[in-house]
């Protein structure tokens, strides 16, 4: 497969990045950043996604390079733990322009692309969170942002079925990363009292729900997030 994720320099994408690669297959990947992943089967592009022109160039490069798109996994996201009385508009226009707005851009071109795939069950993946059902305070715009990515896949589900694209999401618990990595131990610990499996999620956990949900076996699940750890 050839399989685009975003925000792969870092964190949960990075270990996708591996992981795929590590079972055989073509990984495009993306960051504002310069690539941390070397691998002969890795392409890395510089891209800032808030940027409607860079997300473009980049899927032309994407195009001449690689032709079609298997799977994508909308993975790159910022986040901000804040009372919504101290979080400057600044930030919240921001977080969706990362958080939503760039996985709607990047849907848009990668459908073009999943398009051409000759593989049974193209996939889109988009990453959610456990803030959007516990409504956690502190974290109003992070959670709205990805709410709203969560309707997107509902949305989208339906509106791609037509062309034989699949579109889920996967909801996390708290996962040790450099976007968690302010947060102090007792609330991240508190959080993970909460989840039904209690113990802190990993990226190992994480990689055999998205290989499932990318996958031909998952090829009648779409409109779905899954959400990890028992939170509901
Ligand atoms: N860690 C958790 O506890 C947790 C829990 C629930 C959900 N999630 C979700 O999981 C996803 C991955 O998070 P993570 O924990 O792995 O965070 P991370 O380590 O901070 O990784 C985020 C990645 O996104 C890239 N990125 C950020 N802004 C970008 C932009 N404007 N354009 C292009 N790339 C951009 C970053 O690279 P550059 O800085 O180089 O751009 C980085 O590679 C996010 O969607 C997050 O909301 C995480």
């Amino acid at each position: 497969m050839i399989i685009l994720i975003t925000g792969t320099r870092t964190g949960i994408g990075k270990a996708l990045a591996r992981h795929f690669l590590d079972l055989g297959h073509r990984v495009v990947g993306c960051s504002r950043r310069p690539s941390t992943i070397e691998h002969p089967e890795y392409t890395h592009h510089e891209a800032d996604l808030t940027d409607p022109k860079q997300v473009k160039a980049m899927f032309r490069s994407l195009r001449a390079s690689h032709g079609s798109l298997d799977a994508v996994v909308n993975n790159a996201g910022v986040a901000t733990m804040n009372h919504f009385m101290l979080t400057p508009d600044e930030t919240a226009r921001h977080l969706f322009d990362v958080n939503f707005f760039a996985v709607l851009s990047c849907s848009r071109e990668a459908v073009k692309l999943l398009r051409r795939s000759t593989e049974p069950s193209p996939a889109i993946l988009n990453v959610s969170t456990v803030a959007v059902p516990w409504a956690l305070e502190g974290q109003l715009l992070y959670s709205a942002s990805k709410a709203a990515v969560e309707q997107l896949t509902r949305v989208m589900s339906k509106e791609l079925a037509e062309f034989g694209i699949r579109v889920n999401g996967l909801g996390l618990p708290p996962v040790r990363t450099v976007l968690t990595r302010t947060v102090p131990a007792e609330k991240i610990d508190a959080l993970v009292q909460r989840q039904a499996i209690k113990r802190m999620c990993d990226t190992d956990d994480v990689v055999g729900p998205v290989e499932f949900l990318l996958s031909p076996q998952s090829r009648f699940v779409t409109g779905e997030t899954l959400f990890l750890g028992g939170v509901h």
